[in-house]
């Protein structure tokens, strides 16, 4: 069978039902960006599982998320946190911020997600100011120009052993692109070489095809 885009989706599709991914409350939040106008761009229902499986996997009581969108993969990260625990989730444009409060309400975890409004680059400080716990899960998912200062931005604000995940890495492909003069993929590249380059992280990427194309995802983990 020729490994197509068309294929990846009947795959996702075939994956969703046989290992029973999404369901209603997730449905319902995708409903509501597309009727809001928001993007087609959140995680699919496969890849939401598996966040929900590594902030399990890490124990993690603490989630930051940059780039919340309709709140599709905040829900999916916040479900798997203890009753106590918290998600920050950063988002640029209020409407956005807005569809995802009330997602986030509707499936119940208004009393431990966050939604913060603004550029991420100045929440990221006045979260660091206000002194909390360090966080054990960081999703980066937002505005690939700045992948790289996130990755910086999760240095400053996990612990030794935080999981740092960025999103949307390979790109089509274009990551190899050395040359590229596209900022995203510049951006996708600095976050890359930080993981390489810097010795309190050690990662890997995961190249992933499916509903959403051909790309990948970065997995780091803070050492010491
Ligand atoms: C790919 S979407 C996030 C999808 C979401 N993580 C999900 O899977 O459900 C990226 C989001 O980042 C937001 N964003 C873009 N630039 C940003 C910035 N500088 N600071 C915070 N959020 C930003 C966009 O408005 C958009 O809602």
């Amino acid at each position: 069978m020729a490994a197509d885009r068309r294929t990846w989706e009947n795959v996702d599709d075939y994956l969703d039902r046989t290992l029973g991914l999404g369901d209603p409350v997730l449905d319902a939040v995708l409903k509501a960006g597309d009727d809001a106008g928001l993007p087609q761009i959140a995680v699919s229902a496969a890849a939401g599982e598996f966040l929900a499986l590594l902030a399990g996997l890490v124990g993690a009581r603490r989630i930051l998320e940059i780039g919340t969108l309709a709140g599709y993969s905040a829900i999916c990260m916040a479900r798997a946190l203890p009753a106590d625990g918290r998600l920050v989730t950063l988002e640029y444009d209020p409407r956005h911020a807005e569809v995802a409060r009330d997602n986030i309400a509707a499936a119940g975890l208004a009393d431990r997600v966050e939604v913060r409004v603004g550029p991420a680059l100045e929440s990221l400080p006045l979260l660091q100011r206000e002194q909390q716990d360090p966080f054990d899960l960081v999703f980066i998912d937002a505005d690939k120009v700045n992948s790289g200062n996130y990755v910086r931005w999760a240095l400053e604000l996990g612990h030794v052993g935080t999981l740092v995940v960025v999103d949307n890495v390979v790109r089509n492909g274009g990551v190899a692109d050395t040359g590229s003069t596209d900022p995203a993929i510049r951006g996708t590249q600095e976050a890359l070489e930080l993981i390489g380059a810097e010795p309190r992280l050690r990662g890997t990427v995961l190249q992933t095809v499916g509903s959403k194309g051909y790309d990948g995802v970065a997995l780091a983990v803070i050492g010491e």
